[in-house]
């Protein structure tokens, strides 16, 4: 009995610590819902596809852009992408480097990454397939991102002691700033590496997200989910997730033209040659309610599966495949906050996306609402 107040005790004292340092972290970082729109909004930079800067020519332009054309104009659509949006955080969605073409994969990282550096934007990262072919493996390549300045990015969560890949971790959004929900996460998003080729010499093709990151981002959103149980108003059920990621899952395939919202330029859906089940593990997790992927730059929709959008970014990088004439894109997506009765801000309303095109005017297209509260209460009480 003793015994059991003492570990009882214990558990509370870690708690408290726990509790007050996710606040305080959350506080240093500033990931938080704005107080005046009640906004928290997301830029997805897919394939940025950076080697050395100028001296890296573009690829799929038309034939008259080709000689005033390189990675610098990836950078310039970032720069005007944060002016016209003004992003609270930018998610880059791996194949951020060309490892092939850069020929000193931190110079070019220091330089692909430099827009939200400068503009003093938080930013977080994951890998893709290409990112560690040039100087620096996987491993290399993340542990050069974390020490980088204004990044959210993680190795890999500490509590997972054996996880595959590197830069697996969550990302928590409190609510407004004086609202009650100011030191509560309201928004929470999961990053995770889904690797690049398999390693497996009877399986061909792309990596995929394997069981030990699944369990670990089911511990994570259960834990997150946890956290809401049994809170006062204005605080109900779980909070909306999203996950960010480079590969597709083998069920972007579900969707053609008559469902979708977006185009699917390329013939095929470049995802992993089996299906490791990661779906599956997020509708049965139930908090995610979008996934963000890049890898097929000429996909650019949005599906819905199961209660789950499934996303692409388009492909944004000038030293990538594309298609001449067809603009580089991003893709935006802002959370909104509903307003409490007493006329604070409480927990969100909706989740919406557009994506923004490299033309004269960055002209915004295929806005929709990915997810929004009141249509989720209707599904629960079918
Ligand atoms: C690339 O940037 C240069 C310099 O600003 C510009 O003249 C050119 O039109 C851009 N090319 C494309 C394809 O946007
Ligand atoms: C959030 O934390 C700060 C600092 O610990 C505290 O002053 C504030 O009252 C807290 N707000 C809420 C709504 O819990
Ligand atoms: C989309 O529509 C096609 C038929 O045009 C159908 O085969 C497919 O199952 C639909 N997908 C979803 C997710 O509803």
């Amino acid at each position: 009995m003793r015994r059991e107040t003492m570990a009882t005790a214990a558990v509370i004292v870690l708690m408290a610590f726990l509790c007050c340092n996710v606040a305080a972290q959350g506080r240093r970082r500033g990931l938080r819902f704005d107080g005046k729109k009640g906004e928290f909004r997301i830029l997805q930079v897919a394939d940025m596809h950076y080697a050395d800067g100028k001296k890296t020519p573009c690829e799929d332009v038309l034939p008259s852009q080709m000689s005033s054309c390189s990675d610098l104009n990836t950078t310039a659509f970032i720069r005007r992408l944060i002016i016209a949006e003004k992003p609270d955080l930018i998610v880059f969605t791996g194949d951020n480097i060309f490892g092939f073409d850069a020929s000193d994969a931190a110079a070019s990282m220091n330089a692909a990454f430099a827009p939200a550096i400068s503009a003093n934007i938080p930013w977080a990262a994951v890998l893709g397939n290409h990112d560690q072919e040039s100087t620096l493996s996987r491993g290399g390549v993340m542990k050069h991102i974390v020490g980088m300045k204004n990044t959210l990015s993680k190795f890999n969560p500490s509590e997972a002691h054996v996880i595959d890949g590197y830069g697996n971790y969550n990302l928590e959004v409190h609510g407004a700033e004086g609202s009650k929900l100011a030191n509560k996460s309201v928004l929470n998003l999961y990053l995770l590496d889904s690797g690049d080729y398999s390693t497996v010499p009877s399986i061909p093709g792309y990596g995929w997200i394997k069981p030990s990151q699944q369990l670990w981002f089911q511990r994570t959103s259960s834990r997150l989910q946890r956290s809401y149980k049994n809170k006062p108003e204005p605080q109900k059920g779980p909070a909306p997730g999203l996950a960010y990621f480079h590969i597709p899952l083998p069920e972007y395939a579900s969707f053609d033209s008559s469902n979708f919202t977006g185009e699917k330029l390329e013939q095929g859906i470049s995802s992993a040659s089996v299906n490791s089940g990661f779906f599956t593990t997020l509708v049965a997790a139930g908090d995610v309610k979008a996934v963000f992927t890049g890898h097929d730059h000429l996909n650019d929709f949005c599906g819905e599966l199961t209660g789950i959008n499934l996303c692409y970014a388009g492909g944004l990088g000038y030293h990538a495949y594309g298609k001449a004439g067809w603009s580089r894109r991003a893709r935006m997506v802002v959370a909104s906050l509903e307003k409490t009765e007493k006329g604070s801000w409480g927990t969100v309303k909706s989740i919406k996306t557009w994506k923004r095109l490299d033309d004269q005017h960055l002209t915004a297209i295929d806005g929709q609402v990915l997810w929004s509260k009141s249509s989720s209460r209707k599904h629960m009480l079918h």
